[in-house]
């Protein structure tokens, strides 16, 4: 089992990791796991404003909105290379941005949010969807977020659940 990172934050993100576990290895369809997992992260971190899952649709050119908690958005299908979701999926690796102000290539689905991070979900090389969480308060993604939600995202990838 490895070690949570040190600090306050890495010992609550560890009692989250336990309880994502029960979730994902509970009953329920795959939507409704999903779907719980995004709630448990929105209600439980007060800078998760917004938390959902988008899933690469079979031409692995487009990611579709799948479950989320939050404000609905417009953005229900992103092409790859397409804002802050888009990037994260072309370079397969976790796009954090402090600041969307400062960002070109972004899709702005409220005025309140003020940084956001993309998890891709990966097989192999392979991007079958991502994690996209919003935040209202400016630089609110540390690297023990970064490693956190990159733990959550492995956990559903071995699971297959996206
Ligand atoms: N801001 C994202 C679009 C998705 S919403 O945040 C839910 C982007 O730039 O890709």
């Amino acid at each position: 089992m490895k070690k949570p990172p040190a600090g306050k934050k890495g010992a609550r993100f560890a009692d989250l990791i336990a309880r994502a576990d029960e979730i994902l290895s509970g009953p329920g369809a795959k939507d409704a796991k999903l779907s719980a997992i995004c709630s448990l992260l929105r209600k439980q971190v007060a800078h998760y404003d917004w938390v959902g899952f988008y899933l690469m649709d079979s031409t692995g050119k487009e990611l579709l909105l799948g479950p989320f908690d939050g404000e609905p958005t417009e953005h229900v299908r992103i092409p790859v290379g397409r804002g802050i979701c888009g990037q994260a999926a072309a370079s397969r690796s976790t796009f954090v941005v402090q600041d969307v102000s400062k960002e070109s290539n972004y899709l702005s689905c409220s005025l309140s949010v003020k940084s956001e991070i993309v998890v891709p979900v990966l097989h192999g090389r392979k991007v079958t969807g991502e994690l996209d969480i919003d935040s209202h308060s400016k630089s609110a993604f540390t690297p023990e977020d970064r490693e956190f939600l990159e733990e959550i995202c492995r956990m559903v990838s071995s699971r297959g659940l996206v």
